[in-house]
């Protein structure tokens, strides 16, 4: 099984933005621990991260083929992007949307998700377990036939 990850803007500085609310875990090592959880499960994984819009979609556009899950953490682009979700809605593959905190108990222009609607899934709030809880979603989702 292939699963692409995909981390929108801002995650490239994970560590060091907002402590208080992400910690201080970085993005590489949200990547390796996220690695070492996919060998486990047997599941091969790509990361990509970018803070460019058009190139996350060109990104999602690639998950068309080759890849049997998708798992994005859309950044602020989850509150207004609806190009991501357009280029979401093309695919035929499970999308697990994450995130890192809990957007729903914090500031109201961060409850409304647009991606949300295309998504099989939302795993929101629980640090960088969100990403590993997602890989097991996308095995589960897997084993049942999605
Ligand atoms: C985030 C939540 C978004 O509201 C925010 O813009 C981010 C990160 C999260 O992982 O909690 O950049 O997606």
């Amino acid at each position: 099984m292939r699963v692409l990850v995909i981390h929108g803007p801002n995650l490239n500085l994970l560590g060091e933005r907002e402590v208080d609310v992400y910690g201080k875990v970085t993005l590489s090592d949200i990547n390796e621990r996220l690695q070492e959880h996919a060998e486990r499960l047997g599941i091969d994984i790509e990361n990509f991260q970018s803070n460019h819009e058009g190139e996350i979609i060109e990104k999602i556009q690639e998950a068309r083929s080759g890849y049997e899950c998708l798992i994005i953490n859309p950044a602020a682009f989850t509150h207004y992007s609806i190009a991501i979700r357009d280029a979401l809605a093309v695919l035929q593959i499970p999308i697990i949307e994450v995130h890192l905190s809990n957007i729903y108990s914090r500031e109201p222009f961060r409850h409304k998700s647009v991606v949300a609607g295309v998504a099989t899934g939302q795993i929101s709030g629980f640090g960088p377990d969100s990403y590993s809880l997602a890989l097991d979603a996308a095995v589960r989702l897997r084993s049942s036939g999605a």
